[in-house]
């Protein structure tokens, strides 16, 4: 029988610090044996949003300590780990290098194989954890950096059916909670208010539904939130409305756009019966799952939606995605540098900016 492979994860590309200890197991996913992760939110809240600088000062105070307490935690000895993979890209460049040169430094001072993790594809394979998944699937990315439909054929081999050509998801979510003066992260506390709102009363845009495929835009939904807010003075009545229209917008759009793209995953691919897996932060919503499970039954995928604990930014994916590149030989020499920009499909449109024709 071989050897079931243990793995140290390590990410720290944004505003959250955090390390995992996992194990392969007999059904093929993976045994949690630590899986910490500290969140910085307290440090960003006052600013509605992550402050670089900030982020990565709080990793290098925290990272010697929640790397020390998830090998702890998981009762493995340093020399029982077979790999270190560590989180190199895309995000904040400042905050990814403190993961990524301590993540170096235990593979080389242990002398194990070191992985430099894509942070989508800890997101893209993070279903793995929990699930015996089949490639390829449909994969649906929706955090605070990231929205995109991607085909995943295997470990390493994506394809970008649809991305956002301007804001991410949770960045409209983190954006309209800020202009109702709601808390940050915005994400929780809209779904929230949304529960106590009506949806009908604000009739807000969907920016390109009818066009550009899968490809999504929330700048315009956002911009129309915040001419809402300028018109009054806003009560928790109209805060609840407002959230509840934003949500039931981003329901309506994210409906119409996964059947593009499961229209268009089933074209290429040829497939019938495919997982659609639902990873990153956003996915964490109730009102979004409901409405994407229905979609799924309607369009004949099975839904597949990660455990709460994996949904947002974790350190488990990452040493997921190690331990799977790893069996593929993918292994990366202690040079590898951070990258603040590393799309998941190299041949996929870049899709922002003056100019975009779509
Ligand atoms: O994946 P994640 O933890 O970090 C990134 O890689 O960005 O996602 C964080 C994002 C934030 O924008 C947050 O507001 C959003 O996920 N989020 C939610 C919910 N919970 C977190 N958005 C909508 N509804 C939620 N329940
Ligand atoms: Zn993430």
């Amino acid at each position: 029988m071989k050897k079931k492979l243990t793995f140290l994860g390590i990410e720290t590309s944004c505003d959250e610090t955090a390390a995992a200890v996992i194990r392969e197991n007999q059904a093929g996913t993976a045994d949690i044996l630590a899986n910490v992760v500290s969140s910085q939110t307290k440090e960003h809240e006052k600013f509605g949003g992550v402050v670089p600088e900030l982020a990565a000062r709080a990793h290098v105070e925290n990272i010697d300590f929640i790397i020390h307490k998830a090998i702890k935690k998981s009762k493995v000895s340093l020399n029982e780990i077979d790999g270190v993979a560590a989180t190199a890209g895309p995000g904040l460049i400042v905050c990814l290098g403190v993961g990524l040169s301590i993540g170096k430094t235990i593979a080389g001072i242990l002398k194990k194989p070191f992985i430099a993790v894509n942070h989508l594809e800890g997101h893209a394979l993070s279903p793995g954890l929990e699930n015996k998944l089949d490639f390829p699937y449909l994969l649906l990315l929706i955090s605070g950096g990231h929205s995109q439909y991607l085909i995943v054929h295997d470990v390493d081999n994506y394809k970008q059916l649809g991305t956002t050509i301007d804001d991410a998801l949770g960045e409209a979510f983190d954006k309209t909670a800020k202009m109702l003066n709601l808390s940050y992260p915005g994400g929780k506390v809209i779904e929230l208010y949304a529960k106590k709102g009506n949806k009908k009363i604000f009739k807000l845009p969907q920016p390109i539904i009818n066009r550009a495929g899968c490809n999504l835009s929330f700048a315009g939904l956002k911009t129309a939130v915040l001419r809402e807010t300028k018109k009054v003075k806003m009560n928790s009545n109209f805060k609840y409305n407002l959230a509840a229209s934003f949500q039931d917008t981003v329901i309506q759009i994210l409906s119409k756009k996964t059947k593009i793209a499961m229209e268009k995953f089933t074209y290429e691919t040829g497939k019938q019966n495919s997982n659609f897996v639902v990873a990153g932060g956003v996915a964490a919503n109730a009102a979004i799952k409901k409405e994407l499970i229905l979609v799924s039954k309607k369009m004949k995928f099975i839904p597949l939606f990660p455990k709460l604990e994996f949904c947002g930014d974790n350190a488990a994916m990452i040493a997921w995605a190690g331990i799977k590149r790893f069996k593929k030989n993918l292994i990366n020499d202690l040079e590898f540098k951070a990258r603040s920009r590393w799309p998941l499909d190299l041949n996929a449109p870049f899709m922002k900016g003056p100019g975009l024709k779509i």
